[in-house]
């Protein structure tokens, strides 16, 4: 039985989310393919109790004090930098985000990318199917080892963690680079930590998982990419800003380093005449990391738990300001 709560979903989302918001509320959805723009989010924002919103749709305090009834803001995914914490949480309005569920699908698309790039798979397809495969070559598609190889995490939190775990299966060296270090995971996963400078410089394969913050926009830059090895790949599924996308074309162009896989570029979506997207030592895929059927359904459902929880003056399961607007 609907209560008087309204709601918008700035998205079509699985089922698994829309389904419990419709038995407590009214339920607005943006049913197109491309986001809502500034003035159709105010439009679909107007009056809501709370909203299921995207990494597409910038929250900052003019639109929160625009929608002065809006309580919850529970974004889809577990990265938050669309919105303005800080002038959320001056307005008592909660934020919240879904942690923990997509950890193991990012951790396995960044090895899909790191492999496919490691091994030229893309290009290898390609080949094919361009009909171009004439015999078995010693010296076809030649790509580079992974196995034994050393890999640099630069994040090791959930999803960074995860990564380094996997490495395992490859007798891979690993390194890490972090703000905050956890030695307890380091000693049982065989992980050092270093300095970025040292990562960069001794990796094979540099992978990133940072939040996108002030201090990690642009943290790889010209001189960080001088400082990687010729051979090495740099695979990005973070946020597209903390690599300075000019410096990665040049890199990428000069043999600075091998290659890169990007599941995140600076900007989202690139034109499929950039750079980026057409040089055959870079893949870049639209930001699927996360995207399973299975991680998705259960995006859907944490970030519906969230905002249900918020409405009703709960702490919801996952909240990245509710300590400041509810209390400890
Ligand atoms: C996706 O990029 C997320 O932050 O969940």
């Amino acid at each position: 039985m609907a209560t008087s709560w309204t709601v918008a979903v700035t998205r079509q989302i699985p089922e698994a989310g829309l389904a419990p918001l419709r038995e407590v509320a009214e339920v607005r959805v943006w049913e197109e393919e491309l986001p809502p723009d500034t003035e159709a989010l105010y439009a679909i924002l107007d009056g809501c109790d709370g909203a299921i919103t995207l990494l597409t749709d910038r929250i900052d305090g003019a639109l929160l004090d625009a929608h002065p009834s809006l309580r919850v803001v529970s974004n889809f995914a577990v990265g938050y930098d669309n919105i303005d914490v800080p002038a959320a949480t001056e307005r008592g309005v909660l934020v919240c985000n879904t942690p923990g569920v997509l950890t193991d699908a990012t951790a396995d698309h960044t090895w899909a990318l790191m492999l496919s790039a490691a091994r030229r798979i893309p290009e290898s397809i390609e080949y094919v199917r361009e009909g171009r495969w004439k015999t078995w070559g010693p010296l076809l598609l030649l790509g580079q080892a992974v196995s034994g190889a050393t890999l640099g995490v630069a994040g090791l939190g959930r999803i960074g963690k995860e990564v380094a775990r996997r490495a395992a299966g490859f007798d891979m060296r690993v390194l890490a680079y972090d703000t905050v270090q956890d030695d307890e995971f380091a000693a049982e996963h065989n992980v050092t930590y270093v300095p970025l400078d040292q990562l960069l410089a001794e990796s094979d394969y540099v992978t990133l998982h940072v939040a996108l913050t002030d201090e990690t926009r642009h943290m790889i830059g010209r001189e960080q990419l001088a400082r990687m090895k010729p051979t090495a790949i740099l695979i990005n599924a973070s946020r597209g800003p903390v690599v300075d996308t000019d410096a990665l074309v040049e890199a990428l162009q000069n043999g600075t380093i091998l290659a890169a896989a990007l599941d995140v570029t600076d900007p989202e979506p690139l034109p499929a005449d950039h750079p980026l997207v057409t040089m055959d030592n870079c893949i870049v895929v639209p930001h699927t990391a996360s995207a399973t059927v299975q991680t998705r359904d259960q995006m859907a459902k944490l970030s519906a738990d969230n905002l249900i929880a918020g409405l009703k003056g709960e702490r919801p399961p996952a909240s990245v300001n509710a300590d400041a607007v509810l209390g400890n």
